[in-house]
């Protein structure tokens, strides 16, 4: 099954030009690496609406798995996790546990982020930390579970 893939960064300061975004193109290229096909791209600001708007969007053009970077840690604009509670059918908790317990290896603040992964209309909706590398570290913790749970959102038949 090809898989099929929105991008989303999550920055006010990307959003107004103040900073180039460097996590969408990070995220693309680990996509291209892992075999992906990239459909849709965004950057968006800190605000839970924008967030929400994009992730239906992305999921009604048919991404499969949609990556969101940033927003993810504990600053007063931070609101991608709530952003994406308030509109999902269900959380899958391994995927935060295990980016939290695997990243804690590379530095001690990784226990600030509260990446999550849940299930969003029929995608895979995945929030990453906002550093470039650091989300795409977190996407090779948890890419091994990927096709499975990308198939079980959309209901496609699948064996484990
Ligand atoms: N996880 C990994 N693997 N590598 C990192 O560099 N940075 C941390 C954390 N998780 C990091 C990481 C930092 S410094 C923060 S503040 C939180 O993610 C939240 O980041 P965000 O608010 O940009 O989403």
């Amino acid at each position: 099954m090809q898989i099929t893939v929105g991008i989303v960064t999550v920055s006010d300061r990307a959003t107004s030009g103040e900073y180039e975004d460097l996590g969408g193109p990070a995220l693309k290229q680990a996509a291209h690496e892992y075999g992906w096909q990239v459909l849709s791209e965004a950057i968006v600001p800190d605000d839970p609406k924008r967030i929400q708007e994009t992730i239906r969007s992305f999921s009604d053009q048919g991404c499969g798995l949609i990556l969101a970077t940033g927003g993810t840690g504990v600053a007063v604009r931070d609101v991608t996790p709530e952003a994406i509670r308030a509109i999902m059918r269900l959380e899958i908790p391994g995927f935060g546990e295990t980016m939290r317990r695997e990243s804690m290896q590379i530095t001690p603040n990784a226990i600030l982020s509260r990446s999550l992964a849940a299930v969003v209309e029929r995608s895979l909706v995945i929030a990453l930390p906002g550093k470039p590398s650091g989300a795409v570290e977190c996407l090779g913790f948890v890419v091994g579970a990927i096709p499975h749970a990308v198939a079980l959102a959309q209901r496609v038949p699948t064996s484990c």
